[in-house]
């Protein structure tokens, strides 16, 4: 049997479906709307060093790198194929973004090494015991003060987004996706250490509801 740490759900559950994900992604999840305003939460921006952790085929990373040239930016993804695609989006831009293979419950970093953590539809590809492992390694890599700002499904915001998450949960498992349902993210994220500032705004989707929580690395 596979250890739970070396295996991982890939964008659309199913390798071969990879190459589909932007598309599918622009289509269902008013991707536009939200990546663009969890880009907006992480200003100011300049001079700053950025994880983005689950970055996939690099759409968010690539808004990052866009918005702030003084940005230097990093990415990890358990997936070679999916940083394949996202190098595509980066080849005028390599000096300042940097792509890495691995899993992000063992993150290949220094500690103290990142001002910002951002994550988009990442954790939900993670049981309750990855998520804080994650979150914990996120904690570590962040510098003291350093933020975490996190968009992923949460809880429904009526039973119409309930029934449209089911589709998600179908395609990317029930185990991994309850605890966002249920709304336990920014406990989970407390837990690991940080202090949640913000977790009211959320985005409705044609999949379901998009929430938003901003968080900070406690000061040591
Ligand atoms: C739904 S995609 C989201 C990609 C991107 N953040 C976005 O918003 O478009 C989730 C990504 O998480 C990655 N992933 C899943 N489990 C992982 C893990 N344990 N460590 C690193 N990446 C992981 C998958 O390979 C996939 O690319």
């Amino acid at each position: 049997m596979k250890s739970p740490r070396s295996t991982y759900i890939p964008a659309l559950k199913y390798h071969a479906l990879t190459r589909y994900y932007d598309w599918v992604a622009s289509l269902t999840t008013r991707e536009k709307i939200f990546k663009t305003a969890l880009v907006n939460q992480a200003a100011p921006l300049a001079g700053k060093h950025l994880l983005d952790v689950g970055c996939g085929t690099g759409t968010l990373t690539q808004m990052f790198a866009e918005r702030e040239p003084s940005l230097t930016i990093t990415g990890l993804d358990a997936d070679s194929g999916a940083l394949e695609l996202a190098k595509t989006k980066f080849a005028s831009m390599d000096q300042r973004v940097s792509l890495w293979q691995g899993f992000a419950q063992d993150m290949p970093f220094e500690t103290a090494t990142f001002d910002v953590a951002v994550s988009s539809l990442f954790f939900h590809h993670l049981t309750r015991l990855q998520k804080l492992d994650v979150l914990k390694q996120i904690h570590r890599v962040l510098k003291p003060g350093g933020s975490l700002l996190v968009a992923d499904w949460g809880k429904p915001s009526s039973s119409i987004q309930r029934m449209l998450f089911l589709l998600v949960q179908c395609l990317d498992g029930f185990e991994t996706t309850r605890d966002n349902v249920k709304g336990v993210l920014p406990f989970l994220i407390e837990e690991a250490g940080f202090v949640v500032v913000g977790s009211k705004d959320c985005v409705a989707t044609p999949l379901g509801t998009i929430q938003f929580i901003q968080a900070k690395a406690h000061l040591t």
